[in-house]
């Protein structure tokens, strides 16, 4: 395990609310080694005993204090202000840390990559076996894409590049797989034949306060569904890989981001809502709408389609938003009526309660929706009810911070749970055909009151599943 730690944006929003509690918890449960240290780099002015000051009331704000821990992760945290267009300057500050492999994690917008790996390899932190570890967004589009992953490849080996998707490293996507691939009863009926369609759903009350520089040129086509989503979408559909190597599971999510069919321009009406949210109440608080010069949107439904063997003709349907009313995660998997309809009530319609859902957030939960007959009839038809199977693990796993298992994983040089180039390009690929075809058919941005459920184009993308609620139910 690498134990040095080169940590760029240190003083940054991620940094503090994510990066560093989760070093201040893994050194607490003596998860990282002895000599681990923390080179902290930031733009903003402090020396050292500064910025621990500023890092200590960071974290002491937090819910889980350990005064001891704190005081040892302070104790190994150095910090430099630093310009990253500066290689030389980067050189004389951070060569003295080359003297063992280290890992250099760049939580920084991705116009500074590039002159952030010059820095790096001029000060001899890209020499083998030292890594990289990148924050999205890995570019804006397929090109700007291609152009970063171009630069990493010239300075150091794609083995040694890891590409945070922070979904990756939440527990209850990762059990995604061990359902799938853990069970014959659920593996089995995994295909077009018995499954009608599948819902990725991410929705969020939170909305893009603090963010809307960055949020007004990429909005939730490119914040949420280029990575997070269409992770999900990949671990859902893939392939069975022969091993849980790093390399086969990619392999697999290449083929299936591969198969996503682009949106063409007559299809983009059709299979795609965007939204936008305006003042509104989000629990009990009255909230602003995103106001912007430009269409920019903070809400996406859409319809994709996988053209491959085992997903032709079954819609995934992507919807993700800012300010909705409830905070949810869910995959909901829904599968066909049985082909002959035996019973006279409730009509086949109803049975197409059969279905998965998978909620990963907030609480993680796991239903199987199933037919059965309750009450004995006392005359007549046998009359069917949908009931629900809760499939719930008990007891529920510690919840950790997903940077944790990621930052041990990059630590360690596992890549499974990160992204590769060919990946990231794939997604991307799919992204632009589907904001060409916007701009191509004029899909407008629509406005849908903060708290609702986004745009009333978007009910047909919604599955039934979702609660919490304080107006319109999907
Ligand atoms: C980030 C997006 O990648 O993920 C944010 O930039 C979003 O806009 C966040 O809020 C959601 O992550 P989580 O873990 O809170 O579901």
């Amino acid at each position: 395990m690498h134990d040095t730690l080169l940590l760029f944006g240190a003083t940054g929003d991620l940094a503090q609310r994510y990066l560093f509690p989760s070093l201040f918890h893994l050194l607490r449960d003596h998860r990282l080694p002895d000599s681990f240290r923390v080179i902290a780099v930031g733009r903003s002015d402090h020396d050292d005993e500064d910025f621990r000051a500023w890092l200590r009331q960071r974290l002491d704000d937090g819910d889980q204090r350990d005064a001891e821990a704190l005081e040892d992760l302070l104790r190994r945290t150095v910090y430099h202000a630093l310009d990253l267009n500066d290689a030389d300057a980067m050189a004389a500050a951070l060569s003295r840390y080359a003297d063992r492999p280290a890992v250099s994690y760049l939580s920084i917008p991705p116009n500074l990559f590039e002159p952030a790996c010059l820095g790096l390899k001029a000060a001899g932190l890209l020499e083998d076996p030292s890594r990289l570890v990148l924050e999205k967004p890995i570019g804006h589009d397929l090109a700007s894409a291609r152009g970063i992953n171009a630069t990493l490849r010239a300075n150091l080996d794609e083995s040694r590049i890891f590409r945070i998707d922070h979904y990756l490293g939440k527990a209850p996507v990762q059990n995604l797989l061990a359902l799938r691939f853990g069970n014959t009863l659920l593996e089995g009926v995994w295909e077009r034949r018995w499954i009608e369609s599948v819902d990725i759903i991410v929705a969020e009350t939170a909305g893009v306060d603090g963010r809307e520089g960055y949020y007004a040129g990429y909005g939730a086509l490119r914040d949420m569904v280029q990575n997070h989503m269409l992770q999900l979408l990949a671990l859902i559909a893939m392939e069975p890989p022969s091993t849980l190597d790093a390399d086969s599971i990619r392999d697999e999510k290449r083929k299936v981001l591969r198969a996503l069919r682009p949106m063409t321009t007559a299809d983009a009406a059709r299979d795609s809502v965007r939204g936008r949210y305006g003042d509104g109440v989000v629990d009990g608080q009255a909230v602003k709408g995103f106001r912007h010069e430009s269409d920019v949107e903070t809400f996406v439904a859409l319809r994709a389609w996988i053209d491959n063997w085992r997903w032709a003709g079954v819609p995934f349907r992507l919807v993700t938003g800012k300010r909705m009313p409830a905070r949810a995660t869910e995959v909901v998997v829904s599968f066909r009526p049985v082909s002959h309809w035996l019973f006279e009530r409730p009509s086949a319609e109803r049975a197409r309660s059969n279905r998965l859902r998978m909620r990963l957030q907030p609480e993680e939960t796991i239903e199987l929706g199933l037919m059965g007959s309750l009450a004995a009839p006392e005359w007549g038809a046998t009359e069917l009810q949908p009931m629900s199977l809760d499939l719930t693990m008990s007891p529920t796993p510690k919840r950790r911070i997903a940077y944790e298992r990621l930052m041990v994983d990059a630590l360690k040089g596992d890549q499974t749970l990160f992204v590769r180039d060919d990946e990231v390009e794939a997604a991307w690929r799919w992204i632009d055909s589907v904001s060409d075809a916007w701009q191509a058919a004029g899909v407008a941005t629509r406005p849908y009151p903060a708290g609702s459920w986004g745009p009333a184009e978007a009910a047909e993308f919604l599955p039934g599943t979702l609660s919490g609620n304080g107006g319109r139910r999907p």
